[in-house]
């Protein structure tokens, strides 16, 4: 069936180029987007058209990192690093997850607010434990919020509440990745939490796994200086933070590693050389007051950064926000470097905020033909009408100032979920 999306169609074609489709159609069959037409051809003159009027059209956000247990206490717990924060707060909210009642409860309204606020790709940290993880699957699935959850890996360096032995870890992981086949729009992730939390022996077990099962993995890289001095004095044989994922096999192209605050050169490189996707978490580092990271020089490196709300780390699940916490942490460190080239552009963070990770969870990017449709529908109608306003500025406007009230559809997988 011919259906249509009218509006002004705004595409993240790469991290520079914004592609503009003024009062345009966006054609779908059956779902899948057939082509974008100022007129439509008369091939698709039946086609039943949505008219969204002066609205923006987007693609809809990819939440390369968040962590589902902890959406609860977003907004709380903002007053120590991260690994203080971590015991405070982190640790206790995620053992709640052991009564699958309550994750149930917890995670339905996760998954509508992420479709709310226009999320409809996310790779998310579960909790330890193996039945939420399957429930938190489930009711994302169920919302239409797709892409890649993972059971956290965690046997030491935690407390007893919320700790796994090793052989518990193993077992538990491998049970998880067998009940994982009943889903279509929610994979598996490999997510040992961050080296601190995993013994040789689980990383190694874990890096034995992917490359068995092809399976893609996420964690934490060098956040925080507390954490990067954790790492250097629990694994002496590894010069850099990286090189302990790198020895287990657990760096390379099907990766997500969350913050690379102060990844230098050399680590910069390696994640450039194994084409590891570094996830920008703007709002967490500020909150949890890691550093800024030089998000600019990563892209000018043509690293493959995506960006993650960091939830709870992070102050918010909207990717609007964290575009916008994006934009102004990276002219942030431009002013404390008097260095106007540290600034990220608004085509710089929409790309981020979508098409990177696309790329990453295996789709084209842009409205690629042929693909299920994953849109947003944003309206910046009711902000003033300047006469010579740019497309480019309208964004940028948007991402400032709408939020989810302002989101008028959702699309994912084709079909309208808001
Ligand atoms: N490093 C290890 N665990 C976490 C977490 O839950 N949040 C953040 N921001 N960093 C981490
Ligand atoms: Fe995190």
């Amino acid at each position: 069936m011919l259906t249509a999306l009218k509006g002004n169609i705004l595409e993240a074609l790469s991290p520079d180029i914004l592609g503009v489709h003024p009062n345009s159609y966006l054609v779908l069959e059956d779902g899948r987007v057939a082509g974008i037409h100022t007129v439509l051809p008369k091939s698709m003159g039946e086609a039943a058209v949505t008219d969204f009027g002066g609205a923006l059209i987007l693609q809809s956000f990819a939440d390369m990192h968040l962590h589902g247990p902890q959406y609860e206490i977003t907004g709380t717990g903002m007053d120590k690093p991260l690994l203080q924060w971590l015991e405070a707060y982190a640790f206790p909210t995620e053992a709640k997850y052991a009564d699958a009642d309550y994750a149930r409860k917890q995670y339905r309204i996760l998954a509508h607010d992420l479709i709310q606020n226009g999320t409809t790709r996310v790779a998310m940290f579960s909790s330890l434990h193996t039945d939420a993880t399957l429930i938190l699957m489930e009711e994302l699935e169920k919302a239409g919020v797709t892409g890649y959850v993972g059971k956290v890996n965690m046997d030491r360096n935690a407390p007893p509440y919320l700790c796994e032995t090793t052989e518990e870890s193993e077992k538990e992981t491998l049970r998880w990745l067998e009940a994982c086949k009943r889903f279509t729009l929610v994979k598996p992730i490999l997510t040992p939490r961050f080296a601190p939390s995993c013994s040789d022996r689980l990383l190694s077990f874990l890096g034995k796994l992917k490359a068995e099962r092809n399976l893609p993995v996420q964690s934490h890289l060098s956040e925080n200086t507390g954490e990067i001095a954790l790492v250097a004095q629990l694994f002496p044989d590894c010069p850099q933070y990286w090189e302990v994922y790198d020895k287990y096999g657990l760096f390379d192209r099907n990766t997500l590693m969350a913050h690379c605050v102060h990844s230098d050169a050399r680590e910069r490189t390696a994640m450039r050389m194994r084409d590891v996707h570094p996830v920008h978490c703007a709002s967490s580092n500020n909150s949890l007051m890691s550093g800024i990271s030089p998000v600019a020089q990563m892209l000018r490196e043509e690293q493959a950064v995506c960006l993650g709300s960091d939830v709870s780390g992070g102050t918010t699940l909207s990717m609007l926000r964290t575009m916008a916490n994006s934009i102004s942490s990276s002219k942030d460190r431009g002013s404390m470097m008097q260095d106007q080239s540290q600034a990220i552009s608004i085509e710089q963070a929409y790309y981020m905020a979508t098409g990177a990770g696309q790329r990453f969870l295996g789709h084209g990017v842009g409205f690629a033909e042929g693909e299920p449709l994953h849109a947003v529908v944003l309206d910046d109608t009711g902000l003033p009408k300047l006469p010579n306003i740019t497309f480019r500025e309208r964004l940028l406007r948007a991402v400032y100032r709408l939020d989810d009230r302002h989101i008028r559809a959702v699309y994912s997988e084709g079909l309208r979920r808001l």
